[in-house]
């Protein structure tokens, strides 16, 4: 992959009929909206600070360069595979996962979910009181920044957790919802407690309407969603954002 400078020495070169195909990162409602249980301030902070710079990282090393008008989704499974490619790697994987993120809550969201998402809670869980405890506990016990993901893996759900900017579109699993476990996730509403952060989460914010509409697709699809084998797990761990 080639980094041209453009003529002012600093911003990479722009490559004339070329494109970059991945939309600047927003979120499906407004800063306030998931008030009280998420704060107007830590959104704008963790969109702002955090996912826009991740973005504006990844789209100067993206343009000009031959992956520049990827999808996001392709640019991370193909830098995935090459650990020189992995700085740009992890910038992207982080936005797609906070784009998740942004999905995965809704204003007067919370509570037991009803839909397929529920049937499947039951088989796999039984209670969805079973299904809290277990979340909780995967958030609690992983340890340092990462993510917790409700997904999708050979035709069950599972709860599983990525270390950093770990994602589980290169592990095989169709991720249906994604929680945000960095400490800016939720250091200005709860300090240092993660356990409030994710009660809130189940409690106030948790969209199952975007889990059940993953499943309903996921049903009509005639492919695997994603094709990728467990491969570079413990590579992902050692990635240090
Ligand atoms: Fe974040």
């Amino acid at each position: 992959m080639s980094y041209e400078l453009g003529p002012d020495g600093r911003t990479p070169n722009v490559q004339e009929g070329r494109r970059m195909n991945i939309e600047s990162p927003g979120m499906p409602y407004n800063f306030a909206d998931l008030e009280p249980a998420m704060s107007r301030d830590t959104l704008v902070f963790h969109l702002l600070r955090h996912q826009r710079v991740c973005f504006d990282r990844m789209s100067a090393m993206l343009r000009g360069s031959e992956l520049e008008e990827l999808s996001l989704e392709d640019v991370i499974r193909v830098t995935e595979r090459n650990p020189a490619q992995h700085t740009l790697y992890r910038y992207a994987a982080e936005v797609w996962n906070h784009n998740l993120f942004w999905r995965s809550m809704r204003p007067r969201g919370g509570g037991a979910p009803g839909g397929l998402v529920a049937e499947h809670i039951r088989t796999r869980f039984g209670t969805y009181e079973r299904f809290v405890r277990e979340f909780k506990e995967a958030a609690s016990s992983h340890f340092g920044s990462g993510w917790l993901w409700l997904v999708w893996r050979a035709g069950g759900l599972e709860i599983v957790t990525t270390s950093n900017a770990g994602t589980p579109l290169v592990r095989g699993d169709t991720a249906l919802l994604g929680l945000d476990l960095w400490e800016h996730a939720y250091y200005l509403d709860h300090q240092n407690r993660r356990s409030a952060y994710v009660s809130a989460f189940l409690d106030e914010l948790v969209n199952w309407e975007h889990a059940n509409r993953t499943l309903a697709e996921l049903g009509s699809s005639p492919e695997p969603r994603v094709v990728r084998p467990r491969v570079a797990i413990e590579a992902e761990r050692q990635i240090i954002l």
